[in-house]
């Protein structure tokens, strides 16, 4: 009795053994990571790259993130910070078009070429806050101007447009505590 049963659990063990061997991917069948190296050619590669890399929405992520991080900036009197990214967001823009030249017009004839970029630049280095603040207000207006011009005026109804239409009374700000 008890060498069948010992019969049995070993059949048993031996099923659910074979059967988790099967489950654990070999080293040859394991997916593999070199999603650019793998592919034919280079034409392949570069197709992928570009999907990858996407659009015009990747960087005016990146640009509302660092506007948002200016406008803090500001409001804490780091000038220099707010400069720092002041000037990556000029280069994101630039980017941006680089990969959709269809906005490119509107992007440097609104924004870039236009003053509107250069002169919150100078007003910051100037660290005249009054200049500054007008300044910010003239780049926010067109941002969101350029978003009607392009046809996605939908994006100014958010919260990084509203809580940026004006500043704290005092500049002795609650970000710094
Ligand atoms: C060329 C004109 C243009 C300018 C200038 C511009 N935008 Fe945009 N923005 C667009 C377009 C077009 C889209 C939609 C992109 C798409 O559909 O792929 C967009 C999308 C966005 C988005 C959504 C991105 C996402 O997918 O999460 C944000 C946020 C944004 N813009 C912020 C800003 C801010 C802040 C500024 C000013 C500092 C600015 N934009 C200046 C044209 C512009």
């Amino acid at each position: 009795m008890k060498s069948r049963y010992f019969l049995i659990l070993l059949i048993i063990a031996s099923t659910v053994g074979i059967s988790f061997s099967i489950a654990q991917p070999t080293e040859r069948n394991k997916p593999s990571k070199h999603w650019l190296l793998d592919v034919e050619n280079d034409t392949e590669r570069f197709a992928r790259l570009e999907t990858y890399l996407r659009g015009f929405d990747q960087p005016m992520w990146e640009v509302g993130h660092r506007y948002e991080m200016v406008y803090d900036a500001i409001v804490n009197n780091n000038y220099e910070l707010a400069s720092y990214h002041w000037r990556k967001i000029k280069t994101t823009i630039k980017n941006g078009y680089l990969k959709r030249p269809a906005r490119k017009f509107s992007a440097d004839s609104m924004f870039l070429q236009s003053n509107v970029w250069a002169s919150l630049e100078a007003a910051l280095q100037s660290n005249d806050p009054k200049k500054i603040k007008k300044a910010f207000s003239v780049a926010r207006k067109t941002c969101m101007g350029c978003h009607v011009v392009e046809k996605v005026p939908f994006m100014n109804n958010q919260k990084m447009f509203h809580r940026t239409e004006s500043f704290p009374e005092s500049n002795e700000s609650k970000l710094r505590n």
